[in-house]
């Protein structure tokens, strides 16, 4: 039997969201993006996870900062201390300083910005031993240590080789404590052996669930929010024992996101 545990997410309406540059090869600025559309998308994520019985809190959104709405880059927060994110790209490192703010204007201390570029949770997720952190395409092979002494948990540093899947989080989702699910092609050799030998037991995505976004998932524990067209991910879930829930974020994937980098999970101490 599988559990459930609530969680607490920062979220950021996409109430700016647009394509207008292009830094990663999903981003095609000639192509329309329907902003209401994706606002209404983003509710539904919203509601699905209140109906979850998970807390969500939201950030306001600053005119000129058309990715903000990808809240998983913001930080990465752990036992209540928060690094804060500093961007690769000139397009969105002044998300950085909204998220520090925010951060400290709502219980977190115990925060900094990070001095390598790191992107947050689009890089670093947590397992019950570790954080996996991605690195190739954004976050700076340094900041995985920088991450280390901060947190004082230990860093696995994976490599990223698909320009497509720019962000550990577009490649790789954890279900649980020691449960993960990932697509091996967007890994290097060295990195897929590392999975391998940590995680035996893992989800192994196809290709076609890899290119929905699929493993740009969200988990409880239980239920595991996840694009609705990675329809073979969903029935390997069930399978296992866990709730796959279906979302729609078809806009905003046309900037390189989808359900997890719409979501911050914020995790208190203790
Ligand atoms: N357009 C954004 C970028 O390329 C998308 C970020 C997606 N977020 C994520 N956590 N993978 O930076």
């Amino acid at each position: 039997m599988r559990t459930a545990r609530p969680r607490h997410y920062l979220m950021c309406r996409p109430t700016h969201f647009d394509v207008v540059y292009s830094i990663n090869p999903w981003m095609d600025p000639r192509k329309p993006v329907d902003t209401p559309l994706a606002i209404a998308q983003w509710e539904q994520l919203r509601e699905v996870y209140l109906s979850l019985g998970h807390t969500v809190d939201t950030i306001d959104p600053l005119p000129g900062l058309p990715d903000m709405v990808f809240a998983a880059n913001g930080a990465t927060v752990v036992d209540g201390r928060a690094l804060v994110a500093r961007f690769r790209n000139t397009e969105r490192v002044d998300e950085g300083p909204a998220y520090h703010d925010w951060l400290r204007a709502h219980g977190f201390p115990e925060l900094r910005t990070a001095e390598f570029v790191n992107e947050g949770e689009g890089d670093y997720l947590i397992t019950g031993d570790w954080l996996l952190a991605g690195t190739g395409f954004r976050s700076d092979p340094r900041s995985h240590a920088e991450a280390q002494e901060f947190f004082g948990r230990p860093v696995i540093s994976l490599t990223l080789i698909d320009p497509n899947y720019y962000h550990l989080d577009t490649a790789l989702a954890v279900l649980n404590e020691n449960t993960i699910a990932y697509y091996p092609g967007a890994f290097s050799p060295g990195s897929r052996a590392v999975l391998q030998r940590l995680f035996p037991d893992a989800l192994v995505a196809t290709d076609a669930d890899a290119a929905v976004f699929g493993l740009n998932a969200t988990s409880d524990g239980y239920n595991v929010v996840l694009p609705h067209n990675a329809t073979d991910l969903a029935a390997k879930l069930s399978t296992r024992g866990f709730n796959p829930v279906g979302v729609d974020l078809s806009e905003l994937l046309k900037a390189g996101g989808s359900v997890k980098c719409c979501t911050l999970e914020l995790r208190s101490a203790g």
